[in-house]
C-alpha cells in the first residue's frame, strides 16, 4: 500500500487547500489548491491507464521511475564488431511469414515453429498477468510459448496460445512426493490440446550445472502448490536429472518422453559445455536411432536470477554454442532430422537472421519479451517486488500489468521483430531462413579487416565426422562415449 501512499497524500492535501479556500482564506490557497488537484488527476491518470506498468503500480512518482530506466534498455542487442552482407541483387520481402517444421521422423504431430518465439520463463520467477499476457499475445500471433520450468498452470492454459512445456530437473508438474518423475502426470498434462512440443531442460545459459532457483521470498501458496513444495522456502532445483545419468539414457529418456506425449515434438535445452560431450550425445542418438526432433542451444549470456560470476563466465556463449552444436549434428549426419532453436540476447530482426546464418532454424526471447510486457530493468526481480508487475507474486504489484494491452504489445514485438528480419534477409538476397549461411555474416577481426563466418569458422560436410572426422574435430570424437559424460 505504501505505493499509493504520495497519492493519497496528495488528495488529502488537495481537499485540504480547497477546504482552506472556500472558507476565505489568501488567493494563495487557491492556487495551491490547483496544483495539487492537478497532480491528483494526473495520479488517478496513472492508477487507470494500461500501457505504462510502472506509474500503473507506483502513481505520480512511478513517472520518474519509468524515465530513469528506459534509455539503458535500448543498448543491447547492438554489436558493433558484425555485420550481415547484403546483396547488390536483394529480392522482394516474403509476404508469408516463414515457419519451419519441428518433427523428425518418429515425431507424429510436427509443429510449424515461428521465426521467434517466448523462451523460457517460468511462473513463479514470473506474475500470473505476465504468464497470461505472454500466452494471449503467443495467441494473437501464432507463435510458442515456452512454459519455463516451473510448472504448467492455468495461466499458460487460458491464452490459448502455443506452449512448448519445459520439464526440468525438478519435474515441476510431474513430479512424485518423492521428487522423482511422474510419467503417468506427464502423459496427462502433455496430452493438452495447448501443448504443442516438450523440452526437457539439461541447463540454461548463466546457470548450467545448478538447478534453477526461486527465492522464498516468491514461493507463495499457489507457487507452491503448482511446484509441489513448501511455501516460503527457496527452491533450487537439482543440479542434475535424476531419469538419466548418461548420453544414451538422456537420448532414450527423450525417447519415453515422446511416446508419453503422442508423438509430439520432444526435445532439450541446454547452454553447451564440452564438444567431446554433445558428441558423446550424438553417438547415443547414432547407437540407439533416437532423434530429438530439436535441441535449444542457449548462451551463457543468459538471463536469469544467476549469481553474477556466472553470467557469461560459465558455458559457450551462443556463437560458440550454436555452431559448435550445428556441425556436430551435420557432420553426424542428423541435421536433417532435428532442428535448432537459438536464445541469448536475441532482441531484433537482425539478431534473427545471424543467428540463422550461424545455423539456428528459429529463436527465443525472454528478456526482450519481457521488455515488450514493460519490465524497465529494476533488478528487483529475487525480491518479489518488481515495480512492473512482472517478477512478482504480490497480487497489488501484479496488477501494474494490464494484460490486455501487454499481450497485444508482446504481439506487436514479436510480429514487427519478425517482418524486419523477413526485410533483412530479402536485403541479403535470400527468400527463404533456410538458405542463410555463414557467408552472410562477417566479423571485424582487427582495424582494417572484416572476415566472413564462412572463413573464421571450420563448417563440416554432412556425415563427414563418421566418414572420416577432420583433424581438429578427431581427438572429441574419438574420446566421446555414448555411456558417459565424463
Ligand atoms: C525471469 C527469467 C526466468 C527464466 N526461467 C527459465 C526457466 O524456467 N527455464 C529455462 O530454461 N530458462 C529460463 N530462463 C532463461 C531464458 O529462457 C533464456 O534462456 C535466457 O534468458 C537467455 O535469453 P534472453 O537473453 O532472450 O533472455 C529464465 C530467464 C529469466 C530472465
Amino acid at each position: 500500500m505504501r505505493r499509493y501512499a504520495p497519492l493519497l497524500l496528495v488528495a488529502l492535501c488537495a481537499v485540504g487547500a480547497v477546504v482552506v479556500s472556500c472558507v476565505g482564506a489568501s488567493a494563495w490557497w487557491w492556487g495551491a489548491a490547483a496544483v495539487l488537484l492537478a497532480l491528483t488527476a494526473a495520479g488517478l491518470w496513472d492508477l487507470f491507464q494500461r500501457r505504462r506498468p510502472v506509474p500503473r503500480g507506483h502513481p505520480l512518482v512511478g513517472r520518474l521511475m519509468y524515465r530513469a530506466h528506459v534509455a539503458e534498455l535500448h543498448e543491447d542487442g547492438e554489436d558493433g564488431d558484425e555485420f550481415l552482407v547484403p546483396s547488390m541483387g536483394p529480392v522482394e520481402p516474403a509476404e508469408a511469414e516463414p515457419r519451419v517444421r519441428v518433427g523428425g521422423p518418429d515425431c507424429a504431430l510436427p509443429y510449424d515453429m515461428a521465426l521467434l518465439n517466448v523462451s523460457a520463463l517460468s511462473f513463479g520467477a514470473l506474475s500470473p498477468n505476465a504468464v497470461l499476457a505472454l500466452n494471449r499475445g503467443a495467441a494473437l500471433g501464432r507463435f510458442a510459448h515456452d512454459t519455463g520450468e516451473g510448472g504448467l498452470t492455468d495461466h499458460h492454459l487460458r491464452g490459448g496460445g502455443d506452449l512448448i512445456w519445459e520439464i526440468g530437473s525438478g519435474y515441476f508438474g510431474c513430479r512424485t512426493s518423492e521428487g522423482d518423475f511422474d510419467a503417468r502426470e506427464f502423459a496427462d498434462k502433455a496430452a493438452l490440446p495447448e501443448v504443442r512440443c516438450v523440452s526437457l531442460k539439461l541447463s540454461q545459459g548463466a546457470l548450467p550445472g545448478s538447478g534453477g532457483i526461486l527465492p522464498g521470498a516468491k514461493v507463495n501458496a499457489e507457487v507452491a502448490r503448482v511446484r509441489a513444495v513448501r511455501e516460503g522456502e527457496t527452491v533450487v532445483s537439482p543440479p542434475c536429472h535424476r531419469v538419466f545419468s548418461t548420453p544414451r539414457e538422456l537420448v532414450l529418456f527423450i525417447g519415453r518422453l515422446r511416446e508419453l506425449a503422442g508423438g509430439k515434438p520432444t526435445g532439450f535445452k541446454l547452454c553447451v559445455g564440452s564438444r567431446r560431450e554433445f558428441l558423446a550425445v550424438c553417438k547415443a542418438m547414432l547407437a540407439e536411432g533416437v532423434t530429438p526432433d530439436f535441441v535449444v542451444v542457449d548462451g551463457a549470456e543468459g538471463g536469469t536470477g544467476a549469481p553474477p560470476e556466472y553470467t557469461a563466465r560459465l558455458g559457450l556463449p551462443l556463437t560458440e554454442g550454436l555452431i559448435g552444436v550445428h556441425n556436430a549434428l551435420v557432420g553426424t549426419g542428423l541435421r536433417d532430422r532435428i532442428r535448432i532453436g537459438a536464445s541469448g540476447r536475441v532482441a531484433t530482426g537482425a539478431d534473427i537472421v545471424e543467428r540463422l546464418a550461424q545455423g539456428a532454424d528459429y529463436t527465443n526471447a525472454g528478456r526482450a519479451m519481457l521488455r515488450a510486457l514493460g519490465c524497465v530493468g529494476a533488478g528487483r526481480c529475487h525480491t518479489g517486488t518488481c515495480p512492473a508487475g512482472i517478477a512478482t507474486q504480490d497480487p497489488l504489484r501484479t496488477r501494474a500489468l494490464h494484460v490486455g494491452d501487454k499481450s497485444r504489445r508482446v504481439h506487436r514485438y514479436q510480429r514487427d521483430t519478425v517482418r524486419g528480419a523477413v526485410r533483412i534477409m530479402a536485403a541479403l538476397g535470400v527468400t527463404e531462413p533456410g538458405l542463410l549461411g555463414p557467408g552472410h555474416l562477417v566479423r571485424r577481426t582487427d582495424a582494417t579487416r572484416v572476415r566472413s563466418y564462412a572463413e573464421l569458422y571450420e563448417w563440416l560436410e554432412p556425415g563427414e565426422l563418421r566418414a572420416g572426422p577432420p583433424r581438429s574435430w578427431a581427438a572429441d570424437w574419438a574420446a566421446a562415449d555414448p555411456d558417459s559424460f565424463s
